[in-house]
């Protein structure tokens, strides 16, 4: 069922368009992944679905009933905001317990609900303590508290792990993946974090400038994104660009390269040579940063610089020259002026090639 629609949303602050012509349509029991740049519009679309900010155009509903003029508060809605603030003068069992006390749930059932969410979130030995006494991630967490003790039917949440270090991040990413399937409940997540995106999103919406980019499963937006804004936006290091053909723009990751030990000398770049579906460009090694699980290797070419992403074992050294190569089945093909993805490369060199 569909649980949430917008059709032809707009806002507009002023002169800013923060969100244009938006159309989205999220399923029951979805997990939806609003992700792009700074300013691109994300918390704006979740406030509008909170029904925090009134439309400029458009309609939004929920299960099928038009809700532009439902108030906040009768929308069944929890939301972690961007810029949380507990309340500081409560202890974190106030702090949980606050909203349904609003909502005249009953002090049992409370109870119950802030003990069981506690527990959840690893809370139920802070529940006495303020804010202040509190780390950055454990107020997160309370944070993140607040809106699950709802029990509501979805879950707005805009970037609730920003404010924790890197392996808090990650353990609460599962946990939310987690906390989504025990709740059986519709979550709609903000990020500008393509990582975090593509490991809990169902479906992601990447966007940019108050426009969906692309709708996809992270599997569609990783191996078929529609323009170079998505391909350069998702993956990383992101993928390489190459000025291939007039008007055309070669798109390729930095794990479908190989590197082989260039036959003839360590010579800089000579034209690409392409043949049965394999590409392959000389370049020389600039640059080669280890990260532990890979290494990420920049090489200058004729196409410019090119990162290639490598097995650490490999023995790669800086200033020497490569052949770099890459088979048909992993290139992206842009036109250049629209940025779009071509289906189906016009250039005669590319279709034949990809015979
Ligand atoms: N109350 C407001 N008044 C005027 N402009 C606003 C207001 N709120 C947001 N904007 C503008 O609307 C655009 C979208 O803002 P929004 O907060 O939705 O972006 P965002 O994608 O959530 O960014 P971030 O990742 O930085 O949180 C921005 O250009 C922003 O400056
Ligand atoms: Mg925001």
């Amino acid at each position: 069922m569909n649980l949430i629609e917008l059709r032809s949303v707009s806002k507009k602050y002023g002169n800013t368009e923060a969100v244009k012509n938006f159309d989205l349509t999220i399923k029951e029991r979805e997990f939806i992944v609003l992700v792009g740049p700074s300013g691109c519009g994300k918390s704006t679309t979740l406030r509008i679905i909170a029904g925090l900010e009134e439309l400029s155009e458009g309609t939004v509903l929920i299960g099928n009933q038009i809700v532009n003029d439902l108030a906040p508060k009768d929308r069944d809605i929890a939301m972690v905001f961007q810029n949380y603030a507990l309340y500081p003068h409560m202890s974190v069992y106030n702090n949980m317990a606050f909203g349904l006390r609003m909502h005249k749930v009953s002090k049992d059932e409370i109870d119950l609900r802030v003990r069981e969410c506690a527990e959840i979130l690893e809370l139920t030995d802070l529940l006495n303590r303020k804010p202040r006494q509190l780390s950055g991630g454990q107020k997160q967490r309370v944070a993140l508290g607040r809106a699950i003790v709802r029990k509501t039917k979805f879950f707005l949440l805009d970037e609730p792990l920003s404010n924790l270090d890197a392996k808090l991040r990650v353990q609460m990413r599962a946990e939310i993946i987690k906390l989504h399937r025990k709740l059986k409940a519709t979550m709609i997540y903000v990020t500008h974090d393509q990582i975090e995106a593509m490991t809990m999103g169902d479906r992601i919406v990447v966007m940019k400038e108050g426009e969906i980019q692309q709708l996809g499963t992270p599997d569609e937006i990783y191996n078929y994104p529609l323009n170079l804004f998505v391909a350069g936006f998702i993956g990383m290091p992101p993928m390489n660009f190459l000025d291939w053909d007039p008007g055309v723009i070669l798109g390729v990751r930095p794990e479908h390269i190989r590197l082989s030990e260039k036959k003839g000398g360590a010579g800089l770049t000579d034209a690409a040579r392409s043949s049965n579906k394999e590409y392959s460009i000389s370049g020389n090694v600039e640059v080669i940063e280890y990260t532990g699980a890979e290494k990420q290797v920049f090489l200058q070419t004729s196409f410019g610089q090119l990162v290639v992403r490598t097995e650490p074992g490999q023995s790669i050294m800086e200033g020497h020259g490569y052949t770099l190569s890459f088979n048909a089945q992993n290139i992206h093909l842009f036109d250049q002026s629209s940025g779009m993805r071509l289906q189906h490369g016009f250039s005669k060199k590319i279709s034949v090639i990809n015979e």
